[in-house]
């Protein structure tokens, strides 16, 4: 079956995370993704938090799936022609390095425009224009100036920083969504665009909530928040703990087991439209008709109270049994799921959210698949390639160099690594 995305050609220059989650998404849309890669040493994550030696990395393989891998050497002069015909055959241009790492290798805009106007050239930095410009940016960094950690935690603690990437994988997302929307639009122009996502502005778009919260502020307490009625607000949105963020109250609540267990807990929100079933699962069907909670403002200063009722309920049912009952009437709830638990759970293998992968250095492993499913473009999770598996195939189909040609450029040594002093 076709995908949705044959056709497009991508160069994909990308490391670490933010920039090969993007082109890795591409890549199960059909798009035949072609990363370029330092030669002897590749993404740096190949090497980085190895649990089998001598073998690419999980961190490298659950994020390059269904790519193709050719060796560079960016500065070196037959390198940087051979990087120049690369343009002209493909379709997008996606990259992550430093600020100004592109430029000093001889790629500017203006210079990618010349090559190919109908080029699409992406790249995530950390920070867009502005003060923060040349900063290198990891993850954290970003969940950091982007709003999320002074936004996360509990109130009397340190700001944290989230186990989802979403400084990493989230701008990836946002950097994909450009890119498909530039190619639509060159359909039309005939032109290609740069496309630039900055990691804050990705996490800030992400914690669009948190800035709601901040303009709300001016207009009296939040009062969804647990430091609602009883603590106090300041001029800054405070860290939320665990309460929902929305409309509809929510909490964490410790369910059977929880002593031992660090996941025997259940995210349970107090949906206006059931409480009455609500009360009446937990044993309180007085709270019904009870002017103190039977409307949801009047329920607000209660808050802390009606969840601890809640939660002396939640804690004699195991997390799975509790969202077996709630869910028969509608409650909204959800138990929270541990890694070894996603890892196991058969629903998610058969919808190919989570897939078994086979490598031929390391064997078999589990990763995450493409979570967007569409009926027309179904996805095959393939293996990340080994350093440079294709370089030989990309000159040859992709380039049409002949062999004479191919061996050449190897002699040049722009393919391999440039040999090291002894004082190294
Ligand atoms: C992630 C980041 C901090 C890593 O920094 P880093 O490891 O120092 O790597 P850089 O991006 O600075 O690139 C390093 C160098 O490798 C060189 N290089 C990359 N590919 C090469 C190749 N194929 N051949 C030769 N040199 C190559 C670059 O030219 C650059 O050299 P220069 O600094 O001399 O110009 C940085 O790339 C960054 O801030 N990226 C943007 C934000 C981002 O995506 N962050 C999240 C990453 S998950």
């Amino acid at each position: 079956m076709g995908k949705a995305l044959d056709g497009v050609r991508i160069l994909d220059f990308t490391h670490v995370q933010s920039g090969p989650t993007c082109t890795q998404l591409l890549a199960w849309f059909g798009a035949d993704v072609i990363k370029v890669e330092r030669p002897g040493v590749g993404d740096i994550t190949r090497g980085q938090l190895r649990d089998v030696p001598n073998a690419d990395s999980l961190y490298f393989t659950m994020l390059n799936h269904n790519k193709r891998s050719i060796t560079i050497d960016s500065k070196h002069p037959e390198g940087k022609k051979l990087l120049e015909e690369l343009i002209v055959s493909c379709d997008v241009m996606v990259e992550n390095f430093a600020p100004g790492a592109l430029d000093r290798m001889g790629f500017t805009w203006e210079r990618v425009q010349e090559l190919n106007p109908r080029m699409i050239m992406a790249s995530v930095k950390g920070f867009g224009p502005g003060p923060y410009e040349d900063c290198k940016v990891y993850e954290n960094v970003a969940q950091c100036a982007g709003g999320s950690a002074s936004t996360t935690g509990f109130d009397d603690g340190p700001p944290l920083v989230t186990g989802a990437q979403i400084g990493d994988s989230g701008t990836g997302l946002h950097l994909a969504l450009g890119i498909v929307a530039a190619i639509h639009q060159r359909t039309t122009t005939g032109r290609g665009q740069r496309v630039m996502a900055a990691m804050q502005d990705g996490v800030l778009n992400l914690c669009r909530v948190k800035l709601r919260d901040q303009q709300r502020l001016a207009h009296g307490p939040l009062k969804e928040f647990p430091q609602y009625p009883h603590g106090k607000f300041g001029d800054v949105v405070p860290r939320a703990a665990n309460a929902s963020g929305g409309g509809q109250p929510g909490s964490i609540l410790k369910c059977k087991g929880w002593e031992t267990d660090p996941n025997a807990y259940i995210y349970f929100i107090t949906q206006a439209p059931v409480w009455k079933e609500i009360c009446n699962v937990i044993g309180k069907p007085e709270w019904i008709t009870d002017p103190e909670y039977a409307k949801p403002d009047a329920r607000l200063p209660h808050l802390k109270e009606i969840f601890a009722t809640i939660e002396a309920w939640t804690m004699t049912k195991t997390k799975f049994e509790a969202m077996a009952i709630l869910n028969e009437y509608d409650i909204p709830c959800g138990p929270i799921l541990s890694m070894k638990e996603l890892a196991e759970e058969q629903s998610l293998r058969d919808t190919g959210t989570v897939v078994e992968v086979d490598h031929p250095t390391r064997g078999k492993y589990l990763s995450v698949g493409n979570p967007i499913k569409m009926s027309d473009s179904p996805t095959e999770v393939t293996r990340s390639p080994l350093l440079g598996e294709h370089t030989d195939e990309i000159l040859r189909d992709v380039l049409k160099f002949d062999e004479g040609r191919i061996s050449a450029l190897k002699a040049s040594g722009a393919l391999t690594a440039p040999a090291r002093s002894a004082a190294e």
